[in-house]
């Protein structure tokens, strides 16, 4: 027998309204889902960040994508130029004063998440409900600082976000009912599928795959040349190869996931020198100007 809801939602009834969306982080991530906010919600969205260029830029590519939808003709010129004006950027977060839901995308560490929340917690109204994107931070330490740990939930997209149609609903020990419902209902607004997850490294996909990322780094790791490593699992049918999962990823994300894998369980996961290294160079293929794999970058071949 098929359950009618995922096992733990609460009553759908419970849901607050969203009528301003806070975003905190322009970067790869907060840019997609603050594009997809907007677009599914039709409230206005504010972006912060600490740097005023990332800002920028996050606004660039969400009005980019945004004439992409004109473009093949999935948004009148109308509703483009409404997406766009509802979308504005500040790095002063006291515009979030009358956001009812509030999420977060910065860099994966802990304490710098932690302080966000508490300097946003400042500035919020008492009933807004706050998100973290995090890739596989606990989010119950993530809101170790809150005075009210029971608005905060985990809401995780997947990259690309207009794409992927999954959303992992984190729920901590403090998590209430009301916010757990309202990241439910938004996930539905936004035509994703959501899973309530337990406040667990990785949560569920990003486990399973630091397991499969993880295990073609140390494939390579422990000599066996990348190409051969990046084709093994072609036969399977997925849709990228390994290592072009692995940069899509970000490499700096996937090295701080594997990481957060290796410190929660050392015997199931290893660590990678050659994932860092490979973070710090910033690539594994060679491109061309679209973006098409042209082969392997040399320079990632040889420091591996
Ligand atoms: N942004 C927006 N839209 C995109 C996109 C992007 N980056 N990439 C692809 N798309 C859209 C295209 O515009 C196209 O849309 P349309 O059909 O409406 O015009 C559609 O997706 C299909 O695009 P393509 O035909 O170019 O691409 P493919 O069929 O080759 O699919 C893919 C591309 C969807 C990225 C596919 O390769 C895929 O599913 N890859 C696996 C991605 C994955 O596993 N992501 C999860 C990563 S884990 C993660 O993010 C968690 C984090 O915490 C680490």
């Amino acid at each position: 027998k098929r359950a009618k809801k995922p096992a733990g939602a609460p009553d759908k009834t419970l849901a607050k309204p969203i009528t301003k969306i806070g975003v905190i982080g322009a970067g790869l991530m907060a840019q997609q889902f603050a594009l997809l906010f907007v677009r599914r919600l039709k409230v206005p969205v504010v972006i912060t960040d600490i740097s005023q260029e990332q800002i920028d830029k996050g606004i660039g590519y969400i009005h980019g994508e945004i004439d992409k939808l004109l473009e093949k003709g999935r948004v009148s010129s109308d509703d483009a130029n409404r997406l766009k004006a509802l979308v504005t950027g500040t790095t002063d977060k006291s515009q979030f004063s009358d956001a009812d839901w509030v999420i977060e995308a910065i860099f994966e560490q802990l304490e710098a998440k932690q302080d966000v929340f508490a300097e946003i917690e400042q500035h919020v109204s008492e009933t807004a409900v706050l998100a973290t994107n995090t890739s596989s931070l606990s989010v119950a330490q993530i809101g170790a600082k809150l005075a009210h740990p029971e608005r905060l939930v985990g809401f995780h997209f997947f990259n690309p976000v207009a794409v992927m149609p999954l959303i992992e609903v984190v729920r901590t020990p403090h998590t209430n009912d009301e916010t757990l419902s309202t990241a439910m209902v938004t996930a539905g607004k936004l035509f994703k599928t959501a899973v309530i997850t337990a406040d667990t490294p990785g949560f569920v996909v990003n486990r399973i795959l630091a397991k499969l990322l993880g295990e073609a780094m140390h494939a390579v790791d422990t000599g066996t040349p990348f190409e051969v490593v990046n084709h093994a699992l072609d036969p399977f049918g997925l849709p990228m190869t390994a290592f072009e999962l692995l940069e899509l990823v970000g490499l700096k994300v996937g090295a701080h996931v594997l990481d957060t894998h290796h410190a929660a369980f050392p015997e199931r996961f290893f660590e990678s020198a050659n994932l860092h290294r490979l973070a710090e160079h910033g690539r594994i293929f060679d491109r061309d100007g679209k973006g098409k794999i042209k082969g392997f970058d040399k320079k990632a071949v040889e420091i591996v």
